[in-house]
């Protein structure tokens, strides 16, 4: 790709030109017993779970002129036009005829969720003479429109039904509701919620309720979290599990633990809302990531004791704490562990172990990780890349850090704002500022996103060797840039 070809001339050869300072981060010695521990793990799996021979990951389908799916939705004009419909209407007679071609039409475009079209098919629908209002129609129409994001046609839709004389259920209003939430629009689905209290026949739920917490959780509106509760003891509905672990992890990714806590401690006392896999990954993940690793190993146990099965990501978050925490004894009884119980090792192992080697700048164990996750086919990712960037850029080898830029070309992986973050913080550590610039250039080029990170990243760079007007320079355009960004909103 452009970016590894540009990296490959111009940060090699300036790095040629002058010779690379000391590393900033000493390379840490690791100790004989954890390497070997962690070879170990590495022992192959056994043979029932993995085969030796993987196939061959499927090759990538290259577009051809004009094909590019930038450029021209091909999957929309492939798709045989409405026009064909009406002439297939045409052809065949009998009404039963014309409603069956139709309402496969319409199953059609809401399988594969063309929210316009199946409106509009559905709109031919209804003027078939034999044309029937049905409640299941309306509720998949209805769903598909809140996951498109299309609050406003679910909620003509809904209009149509009710004049169409159908009765609204709770099923119906929740599906409206949640096209609501779906858009983050709080206030209209708690209009929504209003309207259903004043209908006997369309009370709110179970599935209501879980609805609109999770909407006010994503928008960190916790009081009114309190308030649903609140309103749901009064109507005698239990919180299941699925509310509970959506409060619970609200209440963790903002910090409000003892929150946490307590919806926690409900969970285990009850019998309606029992903790699964999903709340025991919240919970682990949570602490782990704080580097609270006897309090994650404890919950772990307790988890277990109370009967939750872990999972592949239960593991993986187990290894990617230890990993942060250079437990690499411990990463690797996880990785056994898993082998074992013939849990597969996913990319997100895989990435975890590369991270955690490549935050100390451990090159060698990293590439072996590397090698190890590409000889049993699992399919590198953005993540992966990043990590062996910042790893390589740990370790002070800025030619690996070209190879593995060169590498995420050759292997089409997708380049985001964090890929082109690493890659700026290896030129800064290298001191090549002026490739740094270039890198910076191309990433606005190809219309990545910059973030905080980047700036700050260059920013520092900067002030290391006293460049203040490029600092100076640099906040202006970030000026402009958020502004830019507030006006897209
Ligand atoms: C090796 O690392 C482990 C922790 O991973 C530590 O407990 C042990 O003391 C270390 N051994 C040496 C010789 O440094
Ligand atoms: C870039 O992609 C990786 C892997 O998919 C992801 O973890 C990361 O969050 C992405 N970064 C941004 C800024 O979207």
């Amino acid at each position: 790709m452009a970016l590894a070809a540009s990296l490959s001339l111009s940060f090699s050869s300036s790095l040629l030109a002058s010779p690379l300072p000391q590393p900033a981060i000493s390379k840490p010695h690791h100790n004989l017993s954890t390497f070997r521990a962690f070879r170990c793990a590495f022992a192959p799996p056994p043979p029932t779970n993995t085969p030796s021979t993987l196939p061959p990951p499927p090759k990538k389908k290259h577009w051809k002129q004009g094909e590019f799916p930038g450029i021209s939705d091909s999957s929309l004009t492939r798709r045989p036009p409405l026009k064909n419909i009406k002439k297939r209407l045409d052809r065949k007679d009998g009404a039963a005829a014309w409603v069956n071609t139709v309402t496969e039409a319409l199953a059609d475009r809401i399988h594969k969720k063309h929210w316009l079209e199946a409106l509009q098919v559905f709109e031919m629908l209804r003027e078939q003479p034999y044309y029937q209002p049905k409640e299941g129609t309306y509720m998949k129409l209805l769903v598909l429109l809140g996951r498109s994001g299309q609050p406003q046609q679910a909620r003509h839709l809904f209009d149509l039904m009710l004049e169409e004389g159908l009765e609204p259920t709770s099923e119906l209003y929740t599906a409206l509701l949640a096209a609501y939430c779906r858009s983050d629009l709080v206030d209209e689905a708690f209009a929504i919620l209003n309207q259903m209290k004043a209908l006997p026949r369309c009370q709110p739920d179970v599935y209501t309720y879980s609805t609109l917490i999770k909407v006010c959780v994503d928008a960190c509106r916790f009081e009114l979290v309190e308030s649903l509760y609140d309103e749901m003891k009064q109507r005698d509905i239990t919180p299941n599990t699925v509310t509970q672990n959506i409060v619970l992890s609200g209440y963790g990714k903002a910090g409000k633990f003892d929150m946490m806590e307590r919806v926690l401690s409900e969970m285990l006392e009850s019998t309606a809302c029992k903790p699964d896999v999903w709340t025991m990954n919240t919970i682990l993940s949570l602490v782990g990531y704080k580097g609270h690793i006897d309090m994650m190993e404890k919950w772990y146990e307790k988890f277990r004791n109370f009967g939750v099965e872990p999972e592949t990501r239960t593991f993986n978050i187990l290894i990617g704490a230890y990993g942060k925490q250079r437990l690499y004894d411990k990463m690797s009884s996880v990785m056994e562990y898993m082998r074992k119980l013939a849990f597969p090792w996913t990319t997100a192992t895989y990435n975890n172990v590369i991270e955690a080697f490549a935050d100390v700048g451990d090159a060698k164990n990293m590439e072996y990780t590397f090698d190890q996750m590409r000889a049993e086919g699992m399919k590198a990712d953005t993540k992966t890349f990043c990590c062996l960037i910042r790893g390589y850029a740990n370790a002070g080898l800025f030619h690996k850090v070209v190879g593995s830029v060169q590498l995420a070309g050759k292997l089409e992986i997708p380049e985001n704002t964090s890929f082109y973050n690493e890659v700026i913080a290896a030129c800064a550590k290298a001191d090549d500022l002026l490739e740094m610039e270039r890198v910076y250039k191309r990433m606005k080029d190809k219309l990545i996103r910059t973030d905080s990170t980047t700036f700050s990243t260059m920013v520092e760079a900067y002030r290391k060797v006293g460049m203040t007007d490029k600092i100076f320079d640099l906040e202006q355009e970030q000026k402009i840039m958020v502004a830019d960004d507030s006006n897209d909103e």
